[in-house]
């Protein structure tokens, strides 16, 4: 049984070619409601070439692409993107000058980098809201790119909220942060995860999958090497050919870590 419609996101044999190049090949996957994921895979699995797709910023070159029981091609993107919130190590490198705090977040409403509109006054304060529940709302006259690393994610992740939307979608977002604010930042999702927020967490680290995690999608060379609930997918032999490295895989507390162990044969 089809159950597209009633998934929040459902991919059919997507494929996406630059070029020559196949990039993604053959992904099948569906985003069920309650259900929270992780991608991972090594660098240039195309990790984030399936998050555009997911994010609506991209179209497959051949397959279907259900969001939210619509499906994309067929219906306007701002529709579907106020549904989903974005952070990115690229969105973050994108925001150059003195584009302040408060206008970075308001941004999220025009799911744009520059502000090409007016930002009205309930933008402001929903800004505000929402920088106040991430404990940053003291930043919110300063100047974007003089915040630490941590505090821009911070801030990149309220302006994914501002919307509201149902599905929050994280590119690496600990790339470059230290461990104290790795674990702050990965703390923060975890709230929202239990507050009905759902999560797509993309990463190559499984230290960073947090116990709210249910399901791993596993990809290899633009291809899913595993798919499937995290205890299934987080064992030692199916992580070693899908990353190409042996590692011994330790688990405590609901949290996973690894030891590299050497290069595959
Ligand atoms: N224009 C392009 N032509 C051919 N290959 C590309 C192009 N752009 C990106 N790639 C390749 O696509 C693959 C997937 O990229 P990406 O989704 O960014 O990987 P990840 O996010 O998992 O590190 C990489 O191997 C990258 O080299
Ligand atoms: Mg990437």
């Amino acid at each position: 049984m089809n159950n597209s419609e009633n998934a929040l996101i459902s991919l059919r044999d997507v494929h996406v070619f630059r070029g020559e190049t196949l990039i993604l090949d053959g992904i099948d996957w569906t985003i069920n409601s309650g259900e929270q994921w992780v991608v991972l895979g090594a660098n240039g699995s195309g990790k984030s070439f399936l998050m555009s797709i997911v994010s609506s910023f991209l179209h497959p070159s051949g397959g279907t692409v259900h969001m939210f029981g619509k499906e994309l091609g067929q219906v306007n993107v701002w529709e579907l993107r106020s549904h989903i919130g974005v952070v990115s190590d690229r969105l973050q490198a994108e925001y150059t000058g003195d584009v302040g705090v408060l206008d970075v977040v308001c941004s999220g409403f025009y799911s744009s980098v520059g502000l090409y509109r007016e930002v009205e006054g309930w933008m402001q304060e929903r800004g505000l809201e929402v920088l106040s529940e991430l404990n940053i709302a003291h930043l919110h006259q300063r100047p974007y790119r003089n915040l630490s690393h941590g505090e821009q994610k911070r801030v990149l992740i309220a302006r994914a909220l501002v919307f509201d939307p149902q599905l929050l979608i994280l590119d690496e977002p600990c790339n470059g942060l230290d461990i104290p604010s790795r674990e702050y930042f990965l703390q923060t999702l975890s709230d929202l995860a239990s507050g009905g927020k759902h999560i797509v967490y993309v990463t190559h680290h499984v230290d960073e999958i947090m116990p709210f995690v249910t399901h791993v999608l596993l990809l290899r060379q633009g291809r899913i090497a595993g798919k499937d609930t995290k205890e299934q997918v987080l064992q030692e032999h199916i992580l070693n050919d899908a990353l190409g490295y042996r590692m011994q895989l330790l688990k405590e507390d609901g949290r996973y870590f690894s030891l590299y162990r050497g290069m595959n044969q």
